[in-house]
């Protein structure tokens, strides 16, 4: 690669990402060279390694590297120490990085297909979104982002949602008023609006600090992110809604993939398939464990949402669905109900 930052960055900004892409593809054709020394995979994330994607990611990075020693280094960057999430994307765009593992949510501004995953109440659980992932809609979920370079190659579970505020969120009414941390996503600025609370997109690592200062007073997340970065101790009542998925989508740079010899190829993504596996696997015992700790630091008050609680939620959400069920596409949504809600 050689396109310097700067000529990045002009580039991007009169051209934007696709155009910037195709550039960058052309640059790189000359492709991986092994013959130098090993092939270097970096992978920023932005979470920490205990949870479900920093256990995965390590994983990944110890079975390619004895599997293929001497053919393909892995370097994990976890916490969010080399990027956040939305630099990371474009980075991934422009092959500085060659893989990421990022929030379905934040791939937004690239397809309108991952919308399905922000529904509130839409998928029940984790098995719920594997049916969907690994069903007949898996090659067009995972081929959504190609036209932006970057190609789909595995989905990751962090795990199901949890409101988090100054109090129990058990209704719509109670988040009333209240300024929420969301992800970059539409679907879930419209998921606040219709509780009557005001949705503030916010990356990742500036968290914490938002709602230790009240910059903002509420947000939504997974017990093994409330737990690892320590929402917990700054959120009075966590509500175990369970209403949304957290999962991410597995990408690489595509013109570094099409680059590797076909066996490299081949290698990785029979590692990547078993990670993937084995991650997801345990992701719902990673977040009741966060769960757990919580209620043992006593930090935080848990509420949690009886069926008719509920109903009442899920009845509420539905004009979410209604804006949205068009640009997800008739399809799409048909599949993800099906696996969704059985
Ligand atoms: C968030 O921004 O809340 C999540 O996407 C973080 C993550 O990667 O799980």
């Amino acid at each position: 690669m050689t396109t310097t930052k700067s000529a990045t960055v002009q580039y991007r900004s009169q051209f934007g990402l696709i155009g910037l892409v195709l550039l960058v593809g052309l640059l790189s054709a000359c492709g991986s060279d092994s013959s130098n020394g090993p092939i270097l995979i970096k992978f920023p994330h932005v979470t920490a390694p205990g949870t479900p994607k920093g256990l995965a990611a390590d994983r990944f990075k110890m079975l390619v590297e004895e599997r293929m020693p001497g053919i393909v280094t892995v370097e994990v960057y976890p916490s969010g120490q080399l990027m956040n999430d939305d630099d990371s994307i474009d980075a991934l765009a422009f092959g500085e990085v060659q893989m990421i593992a990022v929030s379905l949510s934040k791939l937004d501004r690239l397809t309108k297909k991952y919308q399905v995953f922000d529904l509130p109440f839409l998928f029940v659980d984790l098995a719920a979104a594997e049916r969907f992932q690994s069903g007949p809609a898996r090659e067009e979920l995972l081929g959504a982002v190609l036209k932006s370079g970057i190609r789909g190659v595995g989905f990751w579970h962090n795990g199901m949602k949890q409101f988090g505020g100054p109090v129990p969120i058990t209704s719509p009414e109670a988040a009333e008023g209240l300024k929420f941390r969301i992800m970059e996503s539409d679907v879930l600025q419209a998921q606040i609006l219709q509780m009557g609370g005001n949705p503030q997109k916010m990356a990742f690592g500036e968290v914490y600090q938002a709602l230790q200062t009240g910059a903002v007073d509420a947000q939504e997340n997974t017990w093994a992110n409330t737990y690892s970065s320590k929402f917990y101790e700054v959120q009075p009542y966590l509500t175990e809604s369970n209403h949304g998925y957290l999962g991410y989508l597995l990408a690489v740079n595509e013109p570094f993939w099409q680059s590797l010899p076909e066996d490299v190829r081949q290698q990785l993504q029979v590692i990547i398939d078993e990670v993937s596996a084995w991650g997801n696997d345990q992701a719902k015992e990673v977040n009741a464990g966060a769960l757990a700790n919580i209620i043992e630091s006593g930090r935080s008050e848990i509420a949690r949402l009886n069926d008719g609680e509920r109903k009442v939620w899920a009845d509420t959400m539905l004009p979410v669905w209604d804006t949205f069920s068009d640009s997800i596409g008739e399809d799409l949504l048909n599949a993800a109900l099906a696996a969704g809600q059985q």
